[in-house]
């Protein structure tokens, strides 16, 4: 059984002090011991005050991205060990916007999630395709190329430490999610890559997102579907209440 997940990924938004305040709302908002695990990504100077905010409470912390390195001569760049020393148990590799903005490429993406994994961070690597690629059917041919370059030469017994979250380039940020049986479609295609190239337990034990306008009018409808086990929320992440409605209504679907 696999236990849901709603993560927020809050991205180039709010500064310490907002960051604070909106941790604190959703810690005040949520219930206690909700079936669902919470995790919040804020950007990296909020991480340490946000940590101080959540420690006490099942609430996760994550980053938006690493870098693959130690340490060193890297001018700008985050080691996985500094996110562990924020308060970080779980780090989002590859989201769409580093692969479009910061030409981040499957090979890098694959280094990413073998530091994190290394220092005991859990990676929530993202794939999907574009409206160009979507509409010229190449959808699950990109998907499978994502997979095959992000798990390359990643051990089996690593895999169950991996969330893969699926948005859809088209759906992020739009308003236009993906229908529950297009968003299906691919969770179950992500599902059957698992157990084709790692195997059977991987597969049923990996738990796939799916993110792309989130809502908490929509999550219910998503996550009815057998291979959905959570979202990765970006807009309506950032306001608590809609962050914890989403929450509750993912929780009700179990
Ligand atoms: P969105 O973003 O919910 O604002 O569409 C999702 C994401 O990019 O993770």
């Amino acid at each position: 059984m696999r236990k849901p997940m709603i993560a927020g990924n809050w991205k180039m938004h709010k500064i310490i002090s907002e960051s604070v305040a909106l941790s604190e709302k959703i810690k005040n908002t949520l219930e206690k011991n909700v079936h669902v695990d919470v995790v919040v990504c804020p950007v990296f100077t909020a991480l340490n005050s946000v940590y101080s905010v959540l420690e006490d409470t099942d609430i996760g912390l994550g980053a938006q991205n690493l870098y693959w390195e130690k340490e060193g001569a890297f001018t700008g760049e985050i080691s996985p060990i500094m996110l562990k020393d924020s308060g970080c148990e779980y780090v989002i590799i590859g989201h769409s916007e580093r692969r479009k903005y910061f030409s981040e490429t499957d090979e890098m993406v694959n280094k990413k999630i073998k530091a994190a994994l290394e220092i005991g961070l859990t990676p929530i690597v993202c794939v999907g395709e574009t409206l160009e690629e979507r509409e010229a059917a190449k959808e699950t041919a990109v998907i499978n190329a994502q997979l095959e370059g992000a798990f390359n030469n990643i051990d089996i017994n690593d895999m169950g430490n991996v969330i893969i979250a699926y948005e859809p380039v088209w759906a992020i940020g739009t308003g236009k999610t993906a229908t529950p049986q297009q968003a299906q479609q691919i969770h179950q295609f992500i599902r059957q890559w698992l157990t084709d190239n790692k195997d059977n337990e991987v597969s049923a034990a990996i738990r796939i997102l799916y993110g792309g306008s989130v809502k908490p009018e929509n999550i219910k409808e998503l996550m009815d579907n057998e291979d959905i086990d959570g979202a990765l929320v970006g807009g309506a992440s950032l306001k608590a209440e809609t962050f914890a409605q989403i929450v509750k209504n993912a929780k009700e679907v179990i």
